[in-house]
């Protein structure tokens, strides 16, 4: 039976440490100048991309590659997807031609689950509507580990419109896993009614959202989410809610700066934070990708599939 990665909902705190130890492995090939590891040579991986994406994708792209699997990405824009065909009609043609595994990006929670039912082949979620993206999760739970040692007992505020993102989702669910604790800080609009259910406090102010603050995870203003009107004004906005050197002066003095990208600069966070090496670890965010997405397709499609258990 094929595994997938569908959500981080669910996996086990084991699981999660299995796969930020083989992601370490994989920093050291990616930093060596030969970066090619022969783990998935033969194997096949597909992107299907039905949102837009450059730097999930690309990630994706680099990882499979280094791994030595061969990598077809398909344009949904120019695909027959345009001319009617259903995701399902998508997927079945796309697992007759045999892949070994799906990066599949949708703008609709549950679609990937949904494809992963119908395809004999591994699925990886790389982001379903407002739901998961897991190893965006991943990555920023190797970063901080990185960075922190440990994640247990740490104080993470995400902030921003969590409403819209699966990448605040995911990481609530890895954070509180893992033993640390979630704030979630925005404006009422962009937070979830019921969000306490996932185990986290909710803060409708920056100054005591972030106050003694390990890690402080921005989040873009997903618009192309919104109907209609979330906020009075961007600049209103950044006024009460984005992130720049006064409001971050009451985390913690070693606070990092996290944003999982396309960041707006001047909307959620300023770019005296945004480029403050000091504070932000959003590059270093970018280079835990590639090695995280190497680990998951090795844990999915290569040889070693029992060694990192309970990824499902
Ligand atoms: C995020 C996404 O697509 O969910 N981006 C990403 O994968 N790096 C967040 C976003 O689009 O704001």
């Amino acid at each position: 039976m094929p595994r997938h990665l569908l959500g981080i909902e669910g996996l086990s705190a084991e699981s999660i440490e299995a796969l930020l130890d083989l992601s370490e492995t994989y920093i050291d090939t990616s930093r060596s100048l030969v970066k090619r590891r022969d783990v998935l040579a033969g194997r096949t991986l597909i992107n299907i991309f039905f949102e837009n994406s450059t730097r999930t994708r690309t990630s994706f792209e680099v990882a499979a590659k280094r791994l030595g699997a061969d990598v077809i990405n398909m344009e949904v824009a120019a695909s027959s997807v345009k001319k009617g065909e259903t995701l399902l009609d998508t997927a079945m043609t796309l697992n007759a031609m045999l892949p070994d595994a799906l990066v599949v990006r949708h703008q609709e929670s549950g679609a990937v689950s949904l494809l992963a039912q119908k395809v004999n082949c591994a699925v990886i979620n790389a982001g379903d509507g407002q739901h998961e993206h897991p190893t965006q999760a991943l990555l920023d739970a190797l970063t901080i580990r990185r960075r922190k040692g440990t994640l247990r007992g740490l104080v993470v505020a995400i902030c921003g419109d969590i409403l819209h993102s699966r990448v605040a989702r995911s990481n609530i669910h890895l954070l509180n896993i893992m033993g640390a604790s979630v704030r979630v800080v925005g404006p009422a609009t962009l937070i979830p009614t019921d969000i306490d259910r996932l185990g986290v406090e909710v803060h409708h102010s920056m100054r005591t959202g972030l106050r003694d603050a390990d890690i402080v995870m921005m989040l873009r203003l997903q618009t192309e989410r919104m109907s209609g009107s979330f906020v009075p004004s961007t600049s209103e906005y950044f006024r009460f809610f984005g992130l720049d050197q006064e409001k971050l002066k009451v985390a913690k003095p070693g606070a990092l700066v996290m944003h999982p990208g396309p960041m707006n600069r001047g909307v959620e966070i300023d770019s005296a934070v945004a480029d403050d090496l000091k504070r932000s670890v959003i590059n270093e965010q970018v280079e835990m990708g590639v090695a995280v997405r190497m680990a998951c397709l090795d844990a999915l499609m290569g040889g070693r599939r029992n060694s990192v258990a309970g990824v499902v």
